[in-house]
């Protein structure tokens, strides 16, 4: 059972799925190594992540372990149709296509609920949310669940806090070895994609504003600079903008950099960042867009239903003619742009987060009972592990210690 947008993309859809399955050497090498012990037999696994060409060599991986794959996406704008399609041809249970409504969204997660998963991977924690919101969703006997984003693991701390927590859940996320690089250097790679995609116009010259400066901000930041653009950063946390006025870009308030900036990526997790006070001050021409999980860091609501006018002017750019006569740009009507405009992150990137995630689903079949009702981070002997991995499969080798070093490291005098 599936549904989707145009089964004739299947085909199209494979060559995209061995593509990127080619340049995911730590994933493969990784299901090689687990595939005759099948550790996934027997269990029905829901997923709930970007339906994209690297998921679903995570999603053929886990049926070659043995489990039972239903899948949804985790934005209404981010399948990859033909991956979709050659999925459902695979014998995935798939509800996923690209550009939904937010009720049609809402359906595919219960349609891949209804599935009854033994395990539930998330990405933003939507359907995590709506397991334990949702009375349908309440005899599920979940064993555990992942999740994949800064996002989603904080909606899973604060069900966790406040004693909610149905089910054991290990913050993928939160693993060195995947928000160090996804968040950073897949983040910053494919937010250029995205923004070039849907603009194509030079980064070099431009005042680029960033909000946030956590890993997602870090990884934009250094790619745009890398660029040649003008950086300018806004924080709310005093450490992390000391951390960026000492990597030598220029920190202040959004509300000034509102009147300077000629491109803005949003990159914090939290709601109201560019808000309508700020767009009303901006030049006209500025292109504005999000990189954080949900679309609430930009007021979209008030570009697409307040402006005199809106024409799409590009794939993915709304021009948004405002009440003062201005024009701003806005990416994918505000939500994840290096998604919904591009791809995603590169392969060799989602091979490391999806490592990450096929191993915490092993664990959680073998020890969930032990862990309890609990966030957890991934185990460091995992993280240490794919670390070996993906050093490994970019042929980088490293020195041993001594044994005059261990004992020097070891020696208090
Ligand atoms: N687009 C993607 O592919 C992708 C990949 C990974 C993570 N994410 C999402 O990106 C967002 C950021 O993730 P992260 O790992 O960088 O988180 P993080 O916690 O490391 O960084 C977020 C930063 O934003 C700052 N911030 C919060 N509110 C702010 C405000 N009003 N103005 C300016 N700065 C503010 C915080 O102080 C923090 O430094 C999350 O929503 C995460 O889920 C997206």
């Amino acid at each position: 059972m599936s549904q989707i947008k145009d089964p004739s993309l299947a085909e199209k859809g494979k060559m995209s799925y061995e593509w990127a399955r080619d340049h995911m050497k730590i994933l493969t090498n990784t299901i090689e190594r687990l595939k005759k012990s099948r550790p996934l037999q027997g269990l029905r696994l829901g997923i709930c992540l970007h339906i994209t060409k690297e998921t679903s060599v995570l999603i053929m991986g886990a049926r070659q372990l043995g489990a039972d794959v239903s899948a949804c996406a985790a934005n209404p704008l981010s399948t990859q149709d033909d991956i979709a399609a050659f999925l459902a041809e695979s014998g995935v249970h798939i509800y996923a296509w690209e550009g939904q409504t937010l009720e049609e969204y809402d359906w595919c997660i219960e349609q891949m609920l209804n599935h009854k998963p033994h395990i539930l991977t998330d990405d933003g924690s939507d359907s995590h949310s709506k397991v334990h919101g949702n009375s349908k969703f309440s005899s599920l006997k979940i064993l555990g669940g992942t999740e994949e984003t800064t996002t989603g693991v904080i909606r899973l701390k604060a069900l966790e806090k406040q004693k909610k927590l149905k089910y054991p859940v290990i913050a993928v996320n939160d693993a060195y070895t995947k928000h160090m690089f996804d968040n950073r250097y897949g983040t910053g790679q494919s937010t250029i994609d995205g923004y070039l995609r849907s603009m194509n116009l030079l980064f070099a010259g431009k005042r680029v504003v960033i909000a946030g400066y956590g890993w997602v901000g870090r990884g934009v930041t250094a790619r745009c600079n890398g660029l040649g653009a003008k950086v300018y950063v806004t924080e709310i946390d005093p450490v992390r903008a000391l951390e960026a006025h000492m990597d030598g870009y220029e920190v202040l308030p959004m509300d000034e950099a509102a009147k300077i900036g000629d491109i803005f990526i949003t990159a914090t997790g939290q709601t109201g960042v560019i808000r309508k006070e700020h767009i009303i001050k901006m030049k006209n021409g500025v292109v504005l867009g999000n990189v954080g999980h949900f679309d609430v860091e930009v007021d979209a609501k008030y570009l697409l239903n307040e402006s005199k006018s809106v024409r799409e002017v590009r794939p993915n750019l709304d021009e948004c003619l405002l009440n003062n006569g201005k024009r701003v740009y806005l990416i994918g009507k505000g939500r994840i742009a290096n998604l919904v405009a591009a791809e995603g992150h590169p392969p060799e990137v989602m091979a490391q987060s999806f490592s990450n995630q096929l191993l915490s689903m092993i664990y959680l079949a073998k020890n969930h009972k032990r862990i309890g009702k609990k966030v957890i981070t991934v185990p460091p002997e995992i993280d240490k592990q794919i670390a070996i991995d993906a050093l490994k499969a970019m042929d980088v080798r490293i020195d041993k210690p001594t044994a005059a070093q261990i004992k020097y490291s070891q020696s208090w005098a």
